[in-house]
């Protein structure tokens, strides 16, 4: 591995200066734990500050990027909590990863899968890739970037649709959208990324470095403002009755019954 200890994210470093990253937690649909954050954190810190490391691939595997924030974690927790949470931290430290981030996406990329899935500067997916911001099921809404990323890259309306209603977005539509940038066969998505990286990383590693901050500068001064605001909606959501129903439900396996409390 490239970080010595981590078992949420599998890593190879290859003579091609690409670092190819693996979320691996498949029986919980590879849900971001605040382990397996602070893993992608280190990973990328590490990555930041070596050369041997030009391009960075991310990818879930064949079957599921990731299906957000893993939901049992979010069971007990207060705004206070929200707000002292180290998660902002790696969050932080996914968005300030200066090199360029290749997504490979197959399957669900949901809530939080589908907010770190934004924080790829290039996503490729598969056919079978399923885009949702659902966290309103569960009395919340997103938490990491999702409704200002989302809203930058495919608009409003389709925005709207998808974080109010909790509809997901067929690999197709989102290629149609912006949101991706080609769509292949399941079975590929990983090896297009891929071959996408090592174009990139025979590249000056300076200029594409420059490249990248430049292309983010093109929507990072409006960013700064909607994620401070997003961030404390979603802590606010957290002292409501229908958050705690919302994640009950999902955990027992039942209809949630919302009150507006
Ligand atoms: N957190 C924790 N566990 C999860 C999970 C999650 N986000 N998503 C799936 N799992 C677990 C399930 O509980 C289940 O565990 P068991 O085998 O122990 O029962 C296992 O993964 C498999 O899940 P399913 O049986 O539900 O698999 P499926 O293929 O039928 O459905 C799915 C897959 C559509 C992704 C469905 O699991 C689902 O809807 N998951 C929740 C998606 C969601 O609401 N994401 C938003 C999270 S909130 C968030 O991300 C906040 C934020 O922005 C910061």
């Amino acid at each position: 591995p490239y970080l010595d200890g981590c078992t949420d994210i599998l890593s190879e470093l290859d003579d091609k200066y690409v670092l190819s990253l693996r979320l691996n937690r498949p029986k919980a649909r590879n849900a971001l734990r605040t382990q397996l954050l602070h893993e992608l954190a280190q990973t990328l810190g590490k990555a930041n500050r070596d050369e041997h490391v030009r391009c960075v691939v991310l990818t879930g595997g064949e079957k599921v990027f990731a299906a957000g924030a893993d939901i049992t974690e979010m069971a007990d927790k207060t705004p206070v909590d929200v707000l002292n949470d180290p998660r902002a931290d790696h969050w932080a430290a996914i968005r300030t990863f200066n090199k360029p981030l290749i997504g490979a996406v197959n399957g669900f990329c949901l809530g939080g899968g589908n907010e770190l899935a934004m924080h790829c500067d290039i996503l490729i997916a598969g056919k079978n890739a399923q885009f949702g911001q659902p966290e309103i099921n569960l009395g919340i809404i997103p938490g990491a970037g999702g409704t200002q990323r989302l809203t930058q890259m495919i608009g409003k309306s389709k925005a709207m649709r998808m974080v109010l209603a909790a509809q997901f977005m067929s690999a197709e539509d989102a290629e149609k959208a912006g949101l991706v940038a080609e769509v292949c066969e399941p079975e590929l998505t990983y090896d297009k990324a891929y071959a996408l990286a090592c174009v990139i990383a025979s590249k000056p590693p300076v200029a594409a470095r420059l490249a990248k901050e430049s292309v983010l500068k093109a929507s990072d001064a409006l960013l700064a403002e909607g994620l401070a605001f997003e961030r404390k909606a979603f802590g606010t959501l957290f002292a409501t009755e229908d958050k705690a129903e919302g994640v009950a439900a999902f955990m027992e396996k039942r209809k949630p019954v919302f009150k507006g409390r």
